[in-house]
């Protein structure tokens, strides 16, 4: 095709379109231990969604099931085209490579310079390679052009523990992106760093989300970052899903509710 002027869709446009993530009655139990009841979640182009609740209600287990790591046990889960719940042989390492993930303790190797850390996220593609130059030109020039999207390219040949927390998770983002995901989650990806960090490294999310149209799903546990930071808000109570609403429509007691003692029906704790 020969197309010479062909324009970006826009943030409004990418919203629209077809969900990369599409979870319905997502059930998950570890042994007789229900952990998710009937959650849905859809992840589309372009948007930043933040994942709020309460420690122990869910969030991680959540995210784990995307990439199946968590025993589902109801509902479906599509990701990426993939179908999570039901995946043909050599499926589940296809999946794992088309989502990119970021945690709160960055993960990174720390003696190993940042740009090598980068090189990693390239491995499922690169199959097993030599850590200390095995990695084609193509891929440092990737890397680099990641470690500058960024902003920390001339840092590229410290080992990544002389890094600061924010420049570290800086990394990891880069590192993700090096796997050319096709959604992004992020677990707590800010806890571990001061406030003004934590506005920085969300930013940084939020503009991978809008510019490069990789939806990624972000959980926090401060509430003002995820109302200053995402387009949507999903929100779990003991594995239940109260809130899911775009956040500029949110109201404060209904957010209130995700951490209150009372107000939802749950039957989970045993008591
Ligand atoms: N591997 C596991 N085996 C048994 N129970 C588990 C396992 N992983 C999680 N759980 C339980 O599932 C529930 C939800 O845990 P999860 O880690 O998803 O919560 P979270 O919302 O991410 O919490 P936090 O904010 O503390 O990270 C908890 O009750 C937890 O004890
Ligand atoms: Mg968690």
């Amino acid at each position: 095709m020969s197309t010479p002027t062909q324009t970006q869709p826009t943030t409004a446009e990418l919203r629209q379109a077809l969900p990369l993530v599409t979870v319905r009655g997502l059930d998950v139990a570890y042994g007789d231990q229900p952990v998710l009841s009937g959650v849905n979640l859809d992840l589309r182009p372009g948007e930043m969604v933040a994942l709020l609740g309460a420690s122990g209600s869910g969030k991680s287990t959540l995210m784990k099931s995307l990439t199946g790591f968590a025993p589902i046990t109801g509902g479906s889960v599509r990701v990426v085209g993939y179908d999570v719940t039901n995946l043909l042989r050599g499926e589940l390492q296809k999946l794992r490579s088309d989502v990119g993930q970021v945690f709160q303790q960055f993960n990174l190797i720390p003696r190993m310079s940042v740009l090598t850390n980068v090189l990693t996220g390239a491995l499922h593609a690169a199959g097993p390679v030599n850590l200390a130059g095995g990695f084609s030109g193509k891929h440092r020039k990737l890397a680099m052009h990641y470690l500058d999207r960024v902003g920390i390219a001339h840092k590229a040949k410290d080992p990544a523990r002389s890094l600061s927390g924010g420049q570290q998770q800086r990394v990891a983002i880069a590192r993700a992106l090096m796997q050319q995901p096709r959604v992004i989650l992020a677990d707590e990806p800010v806890a571990s760093l001061d406030p003004k960090l934590a506005d920085s490294v969300l930013e940084l999310l939020r503009g991978i989300a809008t510019e490069d149209g990789i939806p990624v799903l972000v959980s926090l546990h401060v509430l003002p970052l995820a109302l200053a930071h995402s387009d949507r808000i999903v929100g779990l109570r003991h594995g239940e899903m109260l809130v899911s609403a775009p956040t500029a429509r949110l109201d404060a007691a209904k957010l209130a509710g995700l951490y209150s003692q009372e107000g939802a029906n749950h039957d989970d704790d045993g008591a």
